[in-house]
């Protein structure tokens, strides 16, 4: 989709459709006054006749016959405007994008910010999101009837004069690298495992750091057995695939956040494997390593002043005659050893892992951790919101704030002492699952173990098991991978 900031006139701007919003028991004026006069009133009547109220998601869909340069006009109802927030405005962007390209429209002209009671620069922001979002598609793989799928390849942000266009612009312009951002995860998460493999994603590490010229380290398992990295190591042993390490960093000074994402490419279970209904949904279980990659690559390009590292533990968990079985005891990094009760609860020893790296090598002021941990999370918070773990709760309360900004949002979990017997082995430092009364607070418990290999610096844990990808598209969200992680990110290091 090509991003147009522009300013004119809508009697005379050019394009295949006007998209314009109208809130409930709004009075014709403005916009909506101007197409109501050159369509001789069709917009009024409509509403006379109760065919549109404007509720939100309503449309009115009204042809131009010639007297307008449109092929059609779409307006949105938008709902009472005190309901009205800054996502709504990029749910309606979404939505009516995706609603004018399902019947052929090409290039779309936008008024929807105009009902933005905000700055020019949020309003250029968050429509730019809505649109490069919603009409992101994963197509590439269709081979037959390509010619039928529809696009709409320009969208143009309608300011009304130079100035209001000028200001636009400057948010649009963030709008759309963080989308551009977002669906790159999206691309990342939604190919399949045979083609994202451990070696695909340091490639793909390798791609933006040439990019954006980022500096570079990718640890091959020679690597990480002398460092000690024998969780991750348990895990990989059952795949054929080579595990990898990757570390990018970005930046200067001494303001550093280190992002560590979960990199399983494919969650089988391991011996403990998973039911064979939806195990193909696990190729997602890369997703915080994918939401990594793509913030650094929303840092680098926003050129933010923070010192970044991108940290990712990336293997497949697999059944073979090689694979961890459960019982094994392994020693991690900081030397913790770690009682493996369920291959399936893999995330958290590759975690292990990349955390201890992170303290001991890179010891930066903050760490966060994304990951695709525990199906417990999903039933606790459903797909509205990654769960965050932690102790500094000044810290956690940015990633909320930051949550209701991006409207990536963010829930808070208990980390209580109280918690920590749960994950206490008999015969080990630790074990990876609570088999106390049939593991309830799975992802406290996660966040417990992971606890035990980041214990100086001051950290928050992710967990995005539901907001990673879902299975019914929304407004600006299709069904599949979210690409959570960059917007949401990239607002919490403007808060550090
Ligand atoms: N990758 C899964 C968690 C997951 C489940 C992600 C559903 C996305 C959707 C993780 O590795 C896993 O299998 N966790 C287990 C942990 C259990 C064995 C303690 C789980 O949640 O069942
Ligand atoms: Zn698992
Ligand atoms: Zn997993």
């Amino acid at each position: 989709m090509k991003l147009i900031i522009d300013h004119g006139d809508i009697l005379s701007y050019k394009a295949d459709a006007l998209l314009l919003g109208m809130f409930k028991e709004h009075e014709l004026a403005g916009d909506l006054a101007k197409i109501n006069d050159a369509l001789n009133g069709a917009l009024k009547k409509a509403l006379d006749d109760k065919d549109f109220s404007a509720d939100t998601k309503e449309t009115l869909s009204l042809t131009t016959q010639g007297s307008l340069p449109y092929k059609r006009i779409l307006i949105l109802g938008l709902g009472k405007i005190d309901e009205f927030k800054e996502d709504h405005l990029r749910r309606a962007c979404g939505f009516g994008a995706k609603a004018l390209r399902s019947v052929g429209m090409k290039t779309i002209a936008s008024r929807l910010h105009a009902n933005l009671p905000k700055d020019h620069f949020d309003q250029g922001k968050v429509s730019a999101e809505g649109f490069a979002l919603g009409l992101y598609q994963f197509l590439h793989h269709k081979t037959r009837d390509t010619d039928k799928i529809k696009v709409l390849d320009t969208v143009t942000i309608l300011g009304t004069d130079k100035t209001d266009a000028e200001a636009l612009r400057k948010g649009a312009t963030e709008g759309e690298l963080l989308a551009n951002a977002t669906n790159y995860v999206r691309n990342l998460v939604n190919e399949p495992a045979n083609i994202i493999t451990p070696t695909r994603l340091a490639a793909e590490a390798k791609r933006i750091a040439k990019e954006h010229k980022l500096k570079l380290t990718v640890l091959e398992e020679k690597d990480m057995a002398k460092l000690g990295m024998h969780s991750l190591l348990a895990v990989t042993k059952g795949s054929n695939e080579p595990a990898k390490f990757i570390i990018l960093e970005y930046g200067k000074g001494d303001k550093s956040i280190a992002f560590a994402g979960k990199g399983i490419t494919f969650d089988s279970g391991g011996l403990s494997l998973k039911p064979s209904p939806y195990m193909e949904d696990m190729k997602i279980d890369m997703g915080g390593a994918a939401a990594v990659l793509g913030t650094m690559k929303a840092i680098a390009s926003l050129k933010l002043p923070v010192k970044a590292y991108g940290v990712i533990a990336t293997c497949e968990n697999m059944p073979s005659g090689h694979a961890i079985r459960p019982g094994d005891i392994v020693k991690a990094m900081n030397g913790k050893t770690i009682e493996i009760l369920n291959t399936d609860a893999e995330g958290r020893l590759i975690l292990a892992d990349a955390l201890s790296f992170i303290e001991a090598k890179i010891k930066p002021r903050y760490v966060i951790d994304l990951a695709t941990l525990t199906g417990a999370c999903v039933v606790a918070l459903g797909h509205e919101a990654t769960a965050v773990l932690g102790h500094d709760d000044a810290f956690i309360q940015k990633l909320l704030d930051a949550g209701q900004d991006s409207f990536e949002r963010t829930w808070r979990l208990p980390l209580w002492e109280e918690y920590k017997e749960r994950m206490k082995s008999d015969i080990a430092d630790v074990r990876n699952i609570n088999v106390v009364r049939g593991g309830e607070a799975g992802t406290i418990t996660a966040a417990v173990f992971l606890n035990h290999f980041i214990e100086k610096t001051t950290w928050a844990h992710l967990d995005i098991a539901g907001t990673a990808y879902i299975t019914e598209e929304k407004d600006y969200l299709p069904k599949g991978a979210t690409g959570m992680g960059p917007r949401l990110l990239v607002e919490l290091v403007k808060r550090l």
